[in-house]
């Protein structure tokens, strides 16, 4: 009823009890079935599942994702994860580590790509006259023999007969990117704030140049937590009452794990000046966290009780947003005027209330101001990702080179009313 673009299920194949305590961490459906099952309650939402590169084999996820693809008429997405933890399920004796494992979905993911065309729907003939079923000259094996997979083919699922499956990417080091920039329709972004979005999106744009794609064929989508209430005193509280049970010691452990620096005996009234910072660690998992815990200190001092209490500490790593309809429609509309952003990914947290104000008030909010489609005009994922193409050469598309998830880009309404905004050009 929102005309998202897409749901979207992250998903994970391990169980981490500590985490079990207090929320669902991965024990969930999983995502694939999911997702088949919800294509049969909607038509035109994308439905966009996560299967990990390191766990499982080429041939049997083309296949699965070809047969959601199906069942939605169109709509499958794949986030293609290279996965944190789970090898003691799969026989390893350890995670591989970052780079192997991006060297593998490199090469899985050209597999999968080459399974889904060699079968062409074309090539179905379903002839009862002349008893033919299929020409099979047109279904050709892909003979692949790599260095991580031998997959001789066809696959035994024709394509879908429409728009293809787009491939989404979430990951920050510069193999991620890079694998972004070869692949990616859209990033999953974990950009805190505007800075390093735009650090990102420029990164992703040199890398889609660089494997010959246009720097807008790769949407930067960041999560967006949302803690939505009528009042912004509302939002907060639902903020707090939701994170009530994270204790100091959890808090603590946090920013000890961010950024290396143990508060555990500090006293809540002591300020953390810059110089009680230890030398930052040159990993690249958590950087973007980490950076942003440390400019809070730098540029804040904070007390310690300050800190614990801030939402990078308490809550989500991602973009948040903690207060009224009109708040996050401003942050939204910043974020998108300054090319930081495609769109987002929005994860509404707290309380039914506040998803509620997210599809029922922000959205509408954002059409209205001409940053996000008012209808479907498409019926494929890729439609909906495309469907600005519909603009007129004289208005667009070019103009708008920023364009989104929960879709920042469907201005074309505004356009043909002839109320443009210059402000939406980025
Ligand atoms: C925003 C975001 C979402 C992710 N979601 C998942 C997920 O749902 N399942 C999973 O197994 N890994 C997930 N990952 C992990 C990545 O696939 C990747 O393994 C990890 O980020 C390490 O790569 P990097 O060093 O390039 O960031 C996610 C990573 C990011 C940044």
């Amino acid at each position: 009823a929102a005309h998202l673009d897409f749901v979207f299920r992250p998903d994970a194949n391990y169980l981490p009890l500590p985490v079990l305590e207090q929320s669902f961490g991965f024990s969930s459906l999983d995502a694939t079935l999911l997702m088949a099952s919800i294509a049969r309650e909607t038509s035109r939402i994308g439905l966009v599942t996560t299967i990990s590169t390191t766990f499982g084999h080429p041939y049997l996820v083309a296949r699965q994702l070809m047969s959601l693809h199906w069942l939605s008429h169109g709509r499958a997405g794949w986030n293609i994860v290279t996965a944190l933890q789970g090898h003691e399920n799969f026989g390893l004796p350890a995670m591989p580590p970052s780079d192997a494992r991006y060297t593998r979905a490199i090469e899985f993911a050209e597999v999968v790509r080459a399974l889904w065309s060699s079968f062409p729907s074309e090539a179905l003939l379903v002839d009862r006259m002349s008893g033919r079923y299929a020409d099979t000259a047109q279904i050709l094996p892909i003979k692949h023999h790599g260095a991580e997979f031998a997959v001789e083919g066809p696959m035994n699922l024709p394509r879908f007969p429409g728009p293809r499956i787009p491939l989404m990417q979430a990951g920050g080091s510069a193999k991620g990117v890079d694998f972004a920039g070869q692949v990616a329709d859209l990033v999953f972004g974990m950009t805190p704030d505007i800075a390093s979005a735009k650090a990102m999106r420029d990164q992703l744009s040199a890398r889609a140049r660089a494997h010959g794609r246009a720097p807008r064929d790769i949407r930067l989508l960041p999560g967006l937590s949302l803690y939505l209430g009528e009042t912004r005193k509302e939002a907060r509280a639902l903020f707090l009452e939701t994170h009530r049970r994270v204790d100091r010691m959890q808090r603590v452990e946090r920013v000890l794990s961010v950024i290396g620096l143990d508060l555990s005996e500090w006293p809540d009234d002591r300020r953390i000046l810059p110089s009680d910072l230890p030398q930052p660690s040159t990993s690249n998992w958590g950087r973007t966290h980490r950076e942003r815990l440390r400019r809070i200190v730098e540029t804040e001092q904070p007390t310690v009780a300050e800190l614990l209490a801030r939402p990078e500490i308490l809550s989500s790593v991602h973009w948040q947003v903690i207060g009224t309809v009109d708040d996050a429609f401003a942050e939204i509309s910043s974020w998108f005027e300054a090319g930081a952003i495609d769109g987002f990914i929005a994860v509404p947290g707290g309380a039914r209330s506040s998803l509620d104000l997210t599809l029922k008030a922000l959205v509408p909010r954002l059409a209205e101001a001409g940053l996000f489609r008012r209808e479907y005009r498409e019926t494929s994922f890729l439609g909906h990702l495309q469907d600005e193409n519909v603009l007129t050469p004289e208005t667009g598309p070019d103009r708008f080179t920023s364009v989104n998830c929960i879709d920042v880009r469907a201005a074309k309404r505004s356009i043909s009313s002839g109320t443009e905004d210059d402000s939406l050009n980025c």
